[in-house]
């Protein structure tokens, strides 16, 4: 359970929980260091005068990242030689043995003694990163949206750091981030790439560059390697930066005829207040009540969901209209894959659909699955979107395969994500439909048959059917 951004549970906790971060995402040096300093904050000592000042510092201001960040940067700029032999960002070698622990964290603890106003200086800059590996759901998802609205694309993005992303196609044509969904679709041309950030980053310049690479924790040669290849791709595509608020940005954006307007963001959300998110949702919504296949609006967002979940981020993606060939209405946010913090490897959602059937008399079509998940239980007819077949057009061969029924789609209930058994996310699209005559159980049913409420309470259904009924107004009469 990690801490919320607004406690204050003093610099052990703060460089513990670092330290147990770090360990379980493959930095075993950041660890190893956190740790140490979890140690030694307490202890009289230069360390201990250098973090006095952040002693009652809220989660939020980072600042374990912070100092680790500074002496990170005296390493980059070769000032620290002896610490950087454990350093992976320039060629070092992690401390695997305790042999070498004790003389990295010795050679720690002579940089901080030795460096300590530059330290202190580094303390006051807040962490600023571009993670670049966040874009290999966002080329996906441009994939698809061009394919199905045959549009070019402006890709609008706030809290774009250095603007990096704004060049996706780019870095997936160029390898720098894995380009996973290509039969998806071309990718589109986007003729407007537009980034703003309150503190954005100039990239330009050594210190630009310089200040994204600290951040960095040091054993992630492959976020280094990403970021080296996007300066690359950078310099070449250009893009605009602009120092600007997120919410101002999106009051300011309109919809233009002939191409797709793309709002894009990644782990920026929870900098946002409250009341920030709700008019950014809400501006969407304006926007999106505007939107025709010739002026699509899409939002595509890669965040973690909640602190406790803070090391899965969740690509979530939301069309105005209806993305064409999907029958998901307009403004219906699906998840269409997770992926760690460095947003990449993408864990594709498994698109599914259910068909919520009533008859005549207000009776619901179940099913006893034959299959799992949930082997057993009642549910309502369903499985996976075949390619080239529609959520609704899934929901009616479902139920025509497992009942031998034959329905009519009548409207939309909603979305569920059940957890799959390969530990990918089934993402569920529930369509109301009609029908008529006696179910024949086949396929993956061995039982079906209509049942009124009292009978559907009756019997053990799947976890969290009768929930998403009952708020769907969907029940059996
Ligand atoms: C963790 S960084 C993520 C940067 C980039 N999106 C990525 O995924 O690599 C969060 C960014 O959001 C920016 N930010 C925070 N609040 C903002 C706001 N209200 N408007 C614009 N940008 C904001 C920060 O300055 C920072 O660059």
């Amino acid at each position: 359970m990690g801490l919320s951004r607004e406690e204050r549970p003093g610099l052990g906790a703060l460089f513990g929980d670092m330290s147990e971060s770090c360990a379980r995402l493959d930095a075993p040096t950041y660890a190893l260091l956190a740790d140490h300093v979890r140690e030694q904050v307490d202890r009289p000592g230069p360390l201990a005068e250098l973090l006095r000042p952040y002693a009652q510092a809220p989660v939020a201001d980072m600042v374990p990242l912070r100092f680790l960040g500074s002496i990170h940067r005296l390493v980059l700029e070769r000032r620290a030689p002896e610490l950087a032999v454990y350093f992976a960002s320039v060629g070092g070698t992690p401390p695997a043995s305790p042999q070498a622990q004790q003389q990295c964290l010795a050679a720690f603890d002579a940089v901080v003694a030795e460096r300590a106003d530059e330290i202190a200086d580094g303390l006051t800059w807040f962490p600023q990163t571009n993670e670049v590996g966040r874009t290999e759901g966002l080329v996906a998802v441009l994939r698809r949206v061009s394919a199905a609205f045959g549009l070019p694309v402006r890709l609008h993005e706030i809290g774009t750091s250095a603007g990096l992303s704004l060049r996706a196609d780019a870095l997936a044509v160029d390898g720098v981030v894995p380009d996973t969904r290509p039969e998806w679709g071309e990718l589109p041309p986007i003729v407007e790439r537009v980034g703003v950030d309150v503190a954005p980053v100039d990239i330009t310049t050594t210190e630009g560059r310089l200040h994204l690479t600290s951040f960095i924790w040091p054993d992630h040669v492959h976020r280094f390697e990403r970021l080296r290849g996007a300066f690359e791709v950078a310099a070449r595509v250009p893009a605009d930066v602009l120092r600007a608020d997120a919410v101002e940005h999106v009051r300011g954006l309109r919809l233009e005829q002939g191409s797709a307007l793309v709002l894009w963001h990644s782990a920026m959300w929870m900098y946002l207040t409250a009341e920030q998110r709700s008019e950014i949702s809400a501006l969407c919504a304006r926007l999106g009540a505007e939107a025709t296949v010739e002026a699509p609006f899409i939002h595509v967002a890669l965040e973690p969901v909640d602190v406790s979940e803070r090391h899965v981020f969740r690509l979530q993606v939301t069309t105005w209209p209806s993305l064409p060939g999907t029958d998901i209405p307009a403004g219906v946010e699906m998840l269409w894959g997770t992926s760690p913090p460095s947003g990449t490897p993408v864990d594709w959602s498994v698109p599914c659909a259910g068909a919520i059937t009533h008859d005549t008399d207000g009776r619901l079509l179940v099913v006893r699955r034959g299959q799992e998940p949930a082997k057993g239980t009642w549910s309502i007819p369903g499985g996976r979107v075949e390619p080239g077949e529609s959520f609704a057009q899934a929901a009616s061969r479902e139920m025509q395969e497992e009942t031998g029924l034959i329905g009519e789609v009548v409207g939309f209930a909603g979305v569920v994500e059940r957890a799959a058994p390969d530990g990918s996310t089934y993402v569920i699209a529930d369509y109301l439909l009609r029908a008529d005559g006696s179910p024949v159980a086949a396929d993956d049913a061995d039982e079906a048959r209509w049942v009124t409420r009292s009978e559907l309470m009756s019997l053990s259904t799947s976890p969290g059917l009768v929930e998403a009924l009952a708020q769907w107004g969907a029940l059996p009469r």
